[in-house]
This record gives C-alpha cells, sequence and structure tokens, in this order.
C-alpha cells in the first residue's frame, strides 16, 4: 500500500492504522495540499510516523501544493492552523524524501514484486498526476481506494466533500482511469464518531499514543461541534485504509460516479448512480454501508500495538 494523504486528524489515523496492522505492507507515504498547505500536512504526516515509531523507516515524500486548477482552500476551520492542532506534537521526525511524491509513487510501483494499492485520504492531485504522467504503472496499480465524494449532501459545499471539491478535475482523472476504485464517501464515515467512549478507550489505553489519539480526537470533537453541530464527529480517512485490509468492513455497490465540474452550486459533487438512470456501465466500488464496530476494533486493535510497541524498552 502506498498512502496519500493530507493530515489532518483523522488522516493521522489512516496512518496509525496502515502503520500498526501487520496485514499492511506499507511502501511510503506521500502528501498533498488539502487540509492544510503542503509544508504542513507534510510535516503532520512525520510527526505521526514519528510518534508510531517508525520515523526514517518509510520513504515520505512530499507531493502537490495545490490542486491541478483552482486555488487552494484549506479546512483550518476544521484541522486548525496546523492541521494537526490539540496535542503538543513536538518531537524529532524522520527526513522528507528529495523527489516529489508522484515520482516516489511511480519508484515505488515499478519495483514492487506485487501490483500496488493507493490509498489516498486527501484531494487525488498527486493520484492524477501519476497517472497522468506515468500511465505505464496503471497495469501495477491493484486499485485505488479514496475517502471522499457522498452518495448524498456534502460537507464542504450542500453536495460537495472536502476532497472532492479541493480538487475535483483530479477526482474525475481517477474516476475515469478504468482502474478499479472504491470510493469511501460520507454517507458511511458520518456512521463512524468518535463518541466520548471512542475517546475514552484511546485514553484508557494508558499508552503515549493513545493519550495523543484521545486529544487529537477531543479537539476534533470541537470543531465539528462548532461548524456542523455535531454531537461527535466523524472519523472519515481510516476507513478507506480499513476497507483494505477487510473488506467486508464496507458493503459496496458498483455505479457509474461522475464529478460535476461545472455546475453553479455543484462543483465538485460526486453523483452517484445507484439506479442505474443513467444506463452507463460502473467505474467504481462505492461504499454503502460500514461495520462500524468491526471498522473501531480494527483501528483500536492497530493503536493499541503501536502505544505498547514504543513504550517497550528499546532493544540493543
Ligand atoms: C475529508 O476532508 C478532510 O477534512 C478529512 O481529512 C477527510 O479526508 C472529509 O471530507
Ligand atoms: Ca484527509
Amino acid at each position: 500500500m502506498i498512502l496519500d494523504c493530507d493530515p489532518g486528524h483523522d488522516d493521522a489515523l489512516a496512518l496509525l492504522l496502515a502503520v500498526g496492522d501487520p496485514r499492511v505492507r506499507l511502501l511510503g507515504v506521500t502528501t498533498v495540499a488539502g487540509n492544510q498547505t503542503l509544508d504542513k500536512t507534510t510535516r503532520n504526516a512525520l510527526k505521526v510516523l514519528a510518534l508510531a515509531g517508525v520515523g526514517g523507516e518509510l520513504p515520505v515524500a512530499a507531493g502537490c501544493d495545490r490542486p491541478l486548477v483552482g486555488q487552494l482552500v484549506v479546512a483550518e476551520d476544521i484541522h486548525g492552523a496546523s492541521g494537526l492542532d490539540g496535542p503538543e506534537l513536538e518531537l524529532p521526525v524522520g527526513p522528507v524524501a528529495t523527489v516529489h511524491a508522484v515520482e516516489l509513487m511511480r519508484r515505488l510501483i515499478t519495483g514492487s514484486p506485487e501490483p500496488v494499492t493507493l490509498v489516498a485520504t486527501g484531494p487525488l492531485t498527486n493520484v492524477a498526476l501519476l497517472l497522468r504522467c506515468h500511465p505505464e504503472v496503471l497495469p501495477r496499480v491493484r486499485r485505488v481506494v479514496f475517502m471522499g465524494g457522498s452518495t448524498e449532501r456534502g460537507n464542504t459545499t450542500p453536495y460537495g466533500e472536502f476532497n472532492v471539491v479541493t480538487d475535483p478535475e483530479a477526482a474525475d482523472i481517477v474516476l475515469r482511469s478504468g482502474l478499479p476504485t472504491t470510493m469511501i464517501g460520507l454517507n458511511v464515515t458520518h456512521r463512524a464518531l468518535a463518541t466520548t467512549e471512542i475517546i475514552g478507550e484511546f485514553r484508557s489505553m494508558g499508552t503515549r499514543l493513545g493519550a495523543i489519539c484521545a486529544d487529537l480526537m477531543t479537539f476534533f470533537a470541537g470543531t465539528y461541534r462548532r461548524e456542523f453541530g455535531f454531537e461527535h464527529p466523524p472519523v472519515h480517512d481510516p476507513i478507506a485504509v480499513a476497507a483494505v485490509i477487510n473488506p467486508a468492513v464496507v458493503e459496496t455497490f458498483a455505479a457509474p460516479v461522475s464529478v460535476e465540474l461545472g455546475g453553479t452550486h455543484t462543483r465538485g459533487a460526486t453523483v452517484v448512480d445507484l439506479h442505474g438512470r443513467t444506463g452507463r456501465a460502473p467505474n467504481a466500488d462505492v461504499a454503502v454501508s460500514l461495520d462500524v464496530q468491526a471498522f473501531w476494533r480494527l483501528l483500536m486493535t492497530a493503536v493499541r500495538a503501536l502505544g505498547a510497541a514504543s513504550t517497550q524498552p528499546a532493544r540493543r
């Protein structure tokens, strides 16, 4: 797996799940501008990897600092000025690769003996650029799983979800690429809520990592309450990783999905034809339901294991 992300509170949990679940072979992490500017999302990814105890062990490359078309509008209202506000996260971090994220992805895919799954939890800018600049890698990509879009309403505009609204052209390129693509939209991610019990479970792990996850989710809860009036915040991004680890975590439905690229009020909306009205062939497996308990079990197990490993005395 390669994880392309824009941390981001929920991206941080996606990273922890990808690092902490023994079934994932994480080849590298790439970053994109989205929740915050590229320098901040990259720094945040490095911090999370350091917290997970793998700082410097995985290649990390920074990618696009803006959408393919249009201006970057960050989600400071949700993720704060740093993109990962809440806990104190000053710690030594590993290095950033000297190559662009798209080049790192190309190298990792080309060098992998097995086809690679691309998981994207931010705007799809890097992934789209990879597919356009290096079409020769397409046969070596097993599938793309992205958090974005919705079969229902949006969270950034009435019908647009943040990752797709931020870079609609990139999402359109990915959805037209012909690659097997799974869409994990708001219609399922809004079921995975970091409730008081979930935050308590992180804290009661008794590890630094568990406490940091609890603090991250407490901050996230505050902004979701203020901005959307949600009682508990939805933890979107780790569901994309969970769906790769255990496909049974989500139920999917093969459907035609288009991205609205024009639209006076709907640019960036995902138009999901669940009832075959367009007569078009399906181009995505769209998540339509979530096994909430199975999802949290996967995530908690990974965070517990990482937290316990990082509190053990260093091996000589
Ligand atoms: C998506 O937008 C970001 O704020 C989150 O990290 C997630 O990837 C949800 O719409
Ligand atoms: Ca994200």
